[in-house]
C-alpha cells in the first residue's frame, strides 16, 4: 500500500494513502447536482453548473494523485427522457466545459475520451470533442466522459462492431477491446454520489469485479477529502475475485 506523507499548515502529519498498481481506474457516477440545487431554492439547472465545476476540480485530483485512469458518467441514454430545457442546458455546460479544456487542458494530468453514442451531438460540438481529444496525448493517463452513454447500447455496439469485422463467435477479451472503455479497461471502483444504490446502466460489462462505494452525499459537494477517504476505504477491502 502506497503511503503518502504531508504535513497540514498546523504541522500535524497525515498520512495518506496513494492509488498505486492495485487502483488504477476510479469511476464516478456525478449524480444528485438537481437536488443539490433544489435545497438551495435554486433551479436544477445550477445544480448541474456547480457539478461540472466539482467535476473539474475531482478529475484534476485524481490525476494529480496518480489514477491512471478517472471515468465519469455526464449523461445517460435514459437522461433524454428529461424535460427539454434541462436537456439543452446540460448540452450548453457541455459545450462551455469544452470551451474551459481547450483553455485549462495543462491543469489535467491525463488526456481526454469522450464515450458514448456521441452521433446525436451537433456538428459543432462533434468537433469540439474531435479537438478536445487531440489534446495532452503525451500523458498516458486518460480521463472518459461518458455522454449519451448506457451500458447496455455500449454492449449492442460492441457486438455490431465485432459482426461488421466478420466474426460468428467472440471471447470475453473480443468483448472488452470492443468496448468503449478498451483503453481504460475495468475500473477498481465504482463511487456513486446522491445516496441511490444502483447502477443506473453504467459500465455494466467492465463493473463484473468493481468495488463499489456509495455516498449519500450529493455531486457538487464531493471534495477532494472525500476522494482521500475513498482511496483509503478501498485499500479496506479484500478482493477475492470468487477466489479464497
Ligand atoms: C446527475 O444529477 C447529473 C445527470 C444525470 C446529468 P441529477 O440531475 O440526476 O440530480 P438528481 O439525482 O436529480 O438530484
Ligand atoms: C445516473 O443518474 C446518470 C448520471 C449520473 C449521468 P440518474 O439520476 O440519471 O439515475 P437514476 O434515474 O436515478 O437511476
Ligand atoms: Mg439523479
Amino acid at each position: 500500500m502506497p503511503l503518502f506523507k504531508k504535513t497540514k499548515p498546523d504541522e500535524t502529519p497525515v498520512e495518506k494513502l496513494r492509488p498505486d498498481e492495485h487502483f488504477k481506474h476510479i469511476a464516478f457516477i456525478m449524480d444528485g447536482n438537481g437536488r443539490w440545487a433544489k435545497k438551495r431554492g435554486m433551479p436544477r439547472e445550477y445544480g448541474h453548473k456547480v457539478g461540472a465545476a466539482t467535476f473539474k476540480k475531482i478529475a484534476i485530483y485524481c490525476s494529480d494523485i496518480g489514477f491512471q485512469a478517472v471515468t465519469v458518467y455526464a449523461f445517460s441514454t435514459e437522461n433524454w427522457k428529461r424535460p427539454k430545457h434541462e436537456v439543452d442546458a446540460l448540452m450548453m455546460i457541455l459545450d462551455q466545459y469544452l470551451d474551459e479544456l481547450k483553455r485549462d487542458h495543462e491543469q489535467y494530468k491525463s488526456h481526454f475520451r469522450f464515450i458514448g453514442d456521441l452521433s446525436f451531438l451537433t456538428p459543432e460540438l462533434k468537433a469540439k470533442i474531435d479537438e478536445v481529444e487531440t489534446l495532452n496525448m503525451h500523458h498516458p493517463q486518460v480521463l472518459n466522459v461518458a455522454i449519451n452513454y448506457g451500458g447496455r447500447a455500449e454492449l449492442a455496439h460492441a457486438v455490431n462492431t465485432l459482426m461488421a469485422e466478420g466474426k460468428t463467435s467472440v471471447t470475453e477479451d473480443d468483448i472488452s477491446g470492443a468496448l468503449y472503455t478498451a483503453e481504460a479497461g475495468d475500473p477498481d471502483m465504482i463511487v456513486r454520489t446522491g445516496g441511490d444504490l444502483r447502477i443506473s446502466n453504467f459500465l455494466l460489462w467492465q463493473a463484473a469485479y468493481a468495488e463499489l462505494y456509495f455516498t449519500d452525499k450529493l455531486w457538487p459537494d464531493l471534495s477532494t477529502d472525500d476522494i482521500d477517504e475513498i482511496v483509503r476505504d478501498f485499500y479496506s477491502r479484500k478482493r477475492r475475485y470468487g477466489g479464497l
